[in-house]
């Protein structure tokens, strides 16, 4: 059986040219860019750095070898190619199921051209059915969750080992099971005027361009 992820990943890394700053993603999808350019820079020589957007990425691609600096030492990111847990067709989507999501955002809004790479089953008419993750200051995230509660958004805080999950940055994540959302736009600008919310998950206009896995090879799609 063809492995989606791979197959896309190895696709986004066609679009890394030697003396790039190259964002990597994270996730179980942008494991297979990240791997790809690790064989490059040690078979064949590539010559990029990378500007990773999570722990687990910059362990993953120390290990490759592949060169790193933080987005603070570089005045920009070439490109960025990062997984998503859903794409609608307007090209707006929600990450963060690996709970990475600031980190993403922060490198995305550095990117001069980003990129997802997707399977098929990403791919959504309307934004909603994944759980979209909130990443939430810990000082009153409590309050936070009851708010979100009498909203009717169905909050969870993201665990992990019975405890709430701590982010790279030292945050909680609570997830909105939402089912749908109907206005991204004013979701996002809603979240993005909540006290105590660090970022959220929807990704509204950051991308251009989705790599969507399908059995029968990938599918390049580029808003123009
Ligand atoms: C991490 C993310 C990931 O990109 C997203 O969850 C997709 O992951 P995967 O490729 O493992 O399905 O947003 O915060």
């Amino acid at each position: 059986m063809v492995n989606l992820k791979e197959q896309v990943g190895l696709k986004a890394a066609e679009f890394v040219k030697d003396g790039m700053i190259v964002g990597l993603g994270t996730g179980s999808t942008a494991y297979y860019f990240v791997q790809e350019l690790g064989r490059r820079v040690q078979e064949e020589g590539l010559s990029i750095v990378g500007v990773t957007t999570s722990n687990a990425t910059s362990e993953h691609a120390a290990s490759l070898g592949i060169p790193l600096k933080s987005i603070d030492e570089v005045p920009y990111v070439d490109v960025t190619v990062d997984g998503a847990d859903e794409v609608d067709g307007a090209f707006n989507g929600i990450k963060g199921g690996g709970a990475a999501l600031l980190m993403e955002k922060i490198v995305a809004v550095n990117s001069k051209d980003c990129i997802w790479i997707v399977d098929e089953s990403k791919v959504v008419e309307t934004l909603g059915a994944f759980k979209l993750p909130v990443e939430v200051v810990q000082y009153g995230a409590e309050n936070l969750f009851r708010a979100f509660e009498e909203k009717g958004y169905r909050p969870s805080f993201r665990m992990k080992d019975g405890e709430k999950l701590v982010t790279d940055m030292k945050n909680y994540i609570i997830d909105l099971d939402l089912r749908e959302i109907p206005d991204a736009d004013a979701l996002a600008n809603e979240l993005d005027h909540t006290v105590g919310v660090v970022e959220h998950g929807l990704f509204i206009q950051l991308v251009s361009k989705v790599i969507v896995g399908y059995p029968d090879g990938p599918r390049f799609l580029e808003k123009h």
